[in-house]
């Protein structure tokens, strides 16, 4: 097995409440996705992330873990899960399971017993959680979900002492200065090792410890304790890959990688929301700038990419101007912010134009590391910004038009799904969903499938350099990809209106232009001024042909030296 699958891999986000429910209760279930491999396996994905599968009191869908080592009733068994590995196995699809370390529920047994003094097992758990008798340590630590919470610190009567949490009130935060604590994450991570898992994304890595006078985030301590979880993976299970949501600048992310020793993966959480900047603007300066900051990764280290995902699509990662422009240009309606940042579905922020979602995906699956696809976005389902928190994201899958959407048998009372489908008149699952869009060649599930074969066979998307091109106008983002093997040429039209555009490409003079889609080859060979029309948000991915053999590092260093002269 190669150790670094994920830098070939496309990986796909699901819950599984959301996804397909087996046995009518209105819920999704890990039954369900198994049956669903097939679809996902057609689709072109290399991996599946699922969100949180334990048990818990679902105020934060499963973040608020009460139970690390099992799984939630309304998902099935660990026999499923197994199922579930083997299934997914057999098609040659990996497995991704949350670890949440940073904090449980407060349902959870261990806070249970820390917070209460007459417990029996008090005395045991009484420092797993962060307590304090006043509510005025670590001032300098920001609050996350400010919508909802006024602080960090939360008062419990029957401890008397105040609990620190740096999300909801009801997820304690774990005490990492013990080191009970960070023995038992380390045995949780085993376990789902043992039972199949090929990956864990590490939830809210920034915030595992404390310290005063400072913002609480990325601290050594956090640092060195992700490295002896690395340790453990490499020692335990190599090849087991750990990807990490550090919300964070590139900089500070960088240190989440270590040096090569810490974390396999990191969001690029900066990048998203200035691939929408970029389309809203019709210019590609805001992905220049995030460029031009995003440091090197060591060699086996890889970006995760994304449009949109199973939260608010966030605007930490912006400056406050940047977040008025996003928060005026996509959410326009107040009830479609949320925290800082947007509450909705892909296809809706794209006004459901085809072609700007085709453009949007085209740089997401050429672009920089690895992609993420939330599901439902493959075939640009809707939201409902009217249900609570980040619900209106998180609806049941669309399948078909039959009622429940195929989601879940048709006889199965509406008031028993777990959340409404979306029933409105352009994104209703009577239009948006799989079994329609199976059937017309030209729908957004087919190009899906399509441009994820075409990636499949070039591993240059997902290992090669990224050299940005500098064409005018600014409307076009422009790049080449770089691998020993291959060369590959990606120019996106980020405007509204066809554009003509002239790029230099000196480097590559007198190769042949194949388009990746269709096989064929340009009629003019590359040169210092060659010149394409791309339709409205069209894109052209195209292979460098006949660049001879070449030193591939030396090559590079003179490419960027050419495009930075
Ligand atoms: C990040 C997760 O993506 C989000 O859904 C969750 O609410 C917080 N971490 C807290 O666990
Ligand atoms: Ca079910």
């Amino acid at each position: 097995m190669a150790y670094d699958w994920y830098k070939d891999a496309v990986f796909y986000e699901v819950s599984v409440r959301a996804f397909a429910d087996s046995n009518g209760d209105g819920i999704g279930d890990l039954p369900g996705l198994t049956s669903k491999l097939d679809y996902l396996q057609a689709l072109g994905i290399d991996a599946i992330w699922m969100l949180p599968i334990f048990p818990s009191p679902l105020r934060d869908d499963g973040y608020d873990v009460a139970d690390y080592c099992d799984i939630h009733p309304d998902y099935g068994t660990l026999e499923d899960f197994g199922r579930l590995v083997e299934e997914a196995h057999r098609r040659g699809l990996r497995i991704v399971v949350e670890l949440v370390p940073n904090h449980t529920s407060d349902q959870h047994p261990w806070f249970q017993a820390s917070r209460d003094p007459n417990h029996p097992e008090h005395a045991r758990y009484r420092d797993w959680y962060v307590w304090s008798d006043t509510p005025d340590r670590y001032k300098d630590a920001r609050i996350i979900f400010i919508d909802y919470e006024p602080s960090n610190w939360t008062y419990d009567p029957l401890r008397g002492q105040y609990y620190w949490h740096r999300f909801f009130h009801h997820q304690p935060d774990l005490n990492y200065d013990n080191p009970a604590v960070q023995r038992e994450m380390m045995k949780i991570l085993q376990f789902w090792i043992d039972q199949g898992a090929d990956a864990l994304r590490i939830d809210a890595p920034p915030y595992l410890y404390e310290r005063e006078g400072t913002n609480c985030e990325n601290l050594p301590e956090t640092h060195a304790y992700l490295k002896r979880l690395r340790a453990l993976v490499d020692a335990y299970a190599p090849g087991t890959m750990l990807l990490s949501e550090a919300n964070q600048w590139p900089q500070e992310v960088r240190a989440y990688f270590g040096d090569g020793d810490e974390m396999h993966m990191n969001f690029h959480f900066p990048l998203m929301p200035r691939i929408f900047m970029a389309l809203a603007q019709a210019d590609r300066t805001s992905i220049e700038w995030i460029m031009a900051r995003t440091p090197e990764l060591p060699p086996i280290c890889q970006w995760g990419t994304f449009l949109r995902n199973h939260d608010e699509l966030t605007l930490e990662m912006v400056t406050p101007e940047e977040r008025t422009f996003m928060w005026a240009y996509y959410a326009p309606e107040p009830r479609m912010r949320l925290n800082l940042g947007i509450r909705r579905r892909l296809a809706p922020l794209l006004e459901n134009d085809q072609d700007r979602i085709r453009c949007a995906n085209s740089i997401l699956l050429t672009f920089i590391g690895s992609p993420f696809i939330y599901y439902g976005d493959e075939i640009g389902m809707g939201d409902n910004i009217w249900l609570e928190d980040r619900n209106g994201v998180r609806t049941p899958m669309q399948w078909t038009a039959a009622p429940n959407a195929g989601f879940t048998a048709p006889d199965v009372p509406a008031e028993r799904l777990y959340l409404p489908l979306i029933d409105d008149a352009v994104f209703g699952y009577r239009t948006v969903n799989v079994a329609a869009q199976e059937a017309e060649p030209d729908s957004l599930l087919n190009w899906m499938r399509r441009a994820l074969q075409v990636r499949r066979q070039h591993p240059v998307f997902g290992r090669g350099h990224l050299i940005l091109l500098a064409p005018e106008p600014k409307s076009v983002l422009a790049y080449v990809r770089e691998g020993p093997q291959e060369t590959v040429l990606v120019v996106n039209n980020l405007a509204a209106e066809e554009q003509r555009v002239t790029l230099d490409l000196g480097p590559y003079v007198g190769a042949r232009l194949e388009d990746l889609f269709t096989g064929q080859t340009e009629p003019e060979t590359a040169s210092e001024a060659w010149t394409l029309t791309l339709p409205r948000y069209g894109y052209r991915w195209l292979r460098l042909v006949g660049l001879g053999p070449r030193a591939a590092e030396s090559f590079h260093e003179e490419v960027v030296a050419r495009c930075r002269a």
